[in-house]
């Protein structure tokens, strides 16, 4: 921790010094930049070590359970309800079994990350403003409760690489819960659940992920859908798309009426090879879109909050 705050003051020290170009004879400019930048790269990759290092403390396990008198009566207001499973860990379930079904492997997600991975790793450009899109929270060692799943995607390309070698493809689904700092409504929660996808082969097309997403939310909703896109920005993905259904007939959808369901495009070169993998030989799609509105979809739920909320009587409803 304390190595960790020595080199961001160092970070901090080092990027106040880059004002000093314009005191430095324009040809000596070139030399002068160039050895800031190779320092900086030299703190940003300690950053990262230390980061991972981090990641990787053990941590005292947990007792969590309450003390009680196994042999004594209960107080006549202790609650005796039969708990179930929360809806959306059961619909997660259904998620993932349609994702197996289509020969996708599973990885999980974790719920703390760094830097690299929550942007490096995407191709997101050091300082760029795309980085606030995402509304981090941070702790205060650095580290970032992922916003999104696709923090998943350098780990799974790296675990699932050996299949590329041995000529076979790239083929994983990651759901994760996912967090971000932004104002709490009936459309937007601060924890909510993602779903990620990546592919990877020598040959997969644009045509092939629109055919496994339409696939998935045809059998997700148990019926034919018509699907449209629209181009979209995400660093990690060239080029991208968002990706909308109908809203099904059988949940009050009329016809044009188009929901966004997810983000989605052809990997980006530096992505994969950040992973270790040559975009000359492979190629891959990769796509990630929120549980929580494919559920709320599902049984026409209007409020995301009560998911988080441990009302029992919006969760006696399932
Ligand atoms: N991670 C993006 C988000 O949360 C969604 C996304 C877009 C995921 C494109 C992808 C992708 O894998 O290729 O906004």
């Amino acid at each position: 921790m304390e190595e960790l705050e020595k080199l961001k003051a160092e970070l901090n020290q080092l990027n106040l010094e880059y004002a000093n170009i314009r005191n430095i004879a324009p040809e000596e400019r070139g030399e002068f930049g160039r050895k800031l930048n190779a320092k900086k790269n030299e703190i940003l990759a300690k950053i990262e070590k230390a980061n991972e290092e981090l990641l990787n403390v053990s941590v005292e396990p947990l007792d969590i359970t309450a003390p009680c008198a196994p042999n004594e009566a209960l107080p006549d207001f202790y609650p005796t309800l039969e708990g179930s499973e929360h809806p959306l860990m059961a619909e997660l379930d259904r998620v993932i079994s349609i994702y197996q079904s289509m020969g996708f492997d599973v990885m999980e997600s974790r719920q703390l990350d760094d830097e690299y991975h929550m942007f490096d790793s995407l191709n997101f450009p050091k300082e760029h403003p795309a980085r606030d899109g995402y509304d981090t929270f941070r702790t205060e060692e650095g580290l970032i409760p992922p916003a999104h799943t696709s923090t998943m995607q350098n780990r799974a390309l790296k675990a699932y690489k050996h299949n590329l070698d041995e000529g076979k493809n790239i083929a994983v689904v990651i759901p994760g819960r996912v967090y971000r700092n932004e104002d709490v409504d009936a459309t937007h929660e601060h924890t909510f659940y993602q779903c990620e996808g990546v592919y990877v082969s020598k040959t997969c097309t644009m045509g092939d992920m629109l055919g496994i997403l339409r696939e998935f939310f045809e059998k997700y909703y148990e019926q034919k859908l018509e699907i449209r896109t629209q181009p979209g920005y995400f660093p990690f993905t060239e080029p991208s798309l968002e990706f909308m259904i109908e809203k099904p007939k059988s949940l009050g959808g009329k016809k044009g009426d188009f929901l966004e369901m997810l983000g989605c495009g052809m990997i980006h070169p530096n992505v994969l090879k950040m992973a270790g993998i040559d975009p000359d030989d492979d190629h891959g799609f990769a796509w990630g879109g929120g549980i929580d509105r494919l559920v709320m979809l599902r049984f026409g739920l209007k409020d995301v909050r009560n998911f988080e909320s441990g009302n029992l009587n919006f969760l006696k409803e399932f």
